[in-house]
């Protein structure tokens, strides 16, 4: 089992739980994916805050059509801005495109008290300024 408290695996705070709007625009923000700069989002969705890497399955492209949208017109599916690929923001599972069966990278995340927060993990970890 992951041991939490060790660096570099500590919680990290994201966000306030109401800065995620059910299906509203997500939160994105910087991480590093093994050992890059890369970007991640936070989103609501039926009414669970969830969290992928800003990637698609397909293409390691980022997804959105602008920044922080994700959603289709109707609010239902994430869709990649390049080719279409078609989400289920639940749980990041491509269900129509030509990554269909893969899915996004997901972020461990945790919303207690108000707070949103995320678990790096060896692959994903907090962007660090030194
Ligand atoms: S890059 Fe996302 S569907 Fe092709």
């Amino acid at each position: 089992m992951r041991d939490v408290n060790a660096a570099p695996f500590v919680q990290q705070p994201l966000c306030a739980s109401d800065a995620l709007v059910e299906r509203g625009t997500a939160l994105v923000f910087d991480v590093t994916l093994w050992g890059q700069p890369a970007r991640a989002f936070a989103m609501r969705f039926d009414g669970r805050a969830v969290a992928y890497m800003n990637r698609c399955a397909h293409v390691p492209t980022e997804l959105d059509w602008q920044p922080g949208e994700f959603l289709d017109h109707d609010k239902r599916w994430i869709v990649c801005s390049l080719h279409g690929a078609t989400y289920e923001p639940s749980d990041g599972h491509c269900i129509a495109g030509p990554c269909r069966g893969e899915r996004l990278m997901a972020l461990d995340l945790v919303e207690r008290e108000g707070q949103v927060s995320w678990y790096p993990t060896p692959d994903i970890q907090p962007l660090s300024f030194d």
